[in-house]
């Protein structure tokens, strides 16, 4: 692989928005989840589909890295798309997929790496169900599934992962969708339903919220270790 470029060069191909450079910028030096999520994807070596991509952060570290698997990457929110369009653009490319979709909505081949990273939160209980049925429906097609998402129930870190959702909502940096985190238990039992034993660690960071990764293996697959 490739050395990637610095979150400084990254932040700069999304334009002229200083704040949401400053954003891109803060998300790459604090989160880890754009790394890890670089490193198991490279490792396992099969199409990517980013389901909430938002800005298509994991979409650009992934090219700016060197790794050219085929990219997905769908969300809702319009000018997020145009803003991932865009970083991808200045630095050529093109042919990375994005779309204004939502993640009920995007269709899954066999044997993806599915990404859905902080997004699980903003589906209402029906919807959260309905996600994890068609998450457990891809894994047994051969899917790789990467979910990250704060957990409730998880002491302060939840309080904070809490507080901050409150404030995206007040500023309007996320318009609308619930606020709706599982739990461990939640998830556990949601994907036991389906025959699947996810694997969950914490992955915040130097960020004081309650994130964890939750690693979804497929079952002709050794599971995947971390
Ligand atoms: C906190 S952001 C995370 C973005 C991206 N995954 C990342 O880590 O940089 C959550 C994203 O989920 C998107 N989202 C909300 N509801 C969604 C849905 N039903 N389907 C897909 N994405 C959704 C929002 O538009 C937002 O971009």
């Amino acid at each position: 692989m490739q050395d990637a470029l610095s979150r400084k060069q990254i932040a700069r191909s999304y334009g002229t928005s200083r704040w949401v450079r400053s954003y891109v910028s803060g998300k790459l030096a604090l989160d880890p989840v754009f790394q890890v999520g670089r490193r198991i994807i490279s490792k396992r070596n099969r199409p990517v589909i980013d389901l909430g991509c938002g800005l298509g952060i994991l979409g650009i570290c992934l090219r700016t890295s060197g790794v050219a698997l085929k990219y997905k990457g769908t969300d809702p929110e319009p000018w997020k798309i145009n803003s991932a369009k865009q970083a991808m653009r200045y630095y050529g490319f093109e042919e990375v997929g994005y779309e204004v979709l939502d993640a009920l909505r995007t269709d899954i081949p066999a044997g993806a790496t599915v990404c859905l990273i902080d997004v699980l939160h903003y589906l209402n209980d029906l919807d959260q169900e309905k996600m994890i049925s068609r998450l457990a429906e891809a894994s047994h097609s051969g899917s790789l599934i990467l979910i990250r998402s704060a957990l409730r129930g998880t002491g302060w870190r939840y309080w904070m992962t809490l507080l901050e959702e409150k404030w995206t909502r007040l500023t309007g940096w996320i318009r609308g969708g619930a606020i709706n985190f599982p739990s461990r238990e939640g998830i556990l039992k949601s994907f036991s339903r389906h025959g699947l034993q996810p694997q969950i660690v914490p992955l915040w960071g130097k960020t004081p919220f309650a994130s964890h990764l939750i690693v979804i293996s497929p079952p002709g697959e050794p599971v995947f270790r971390l």
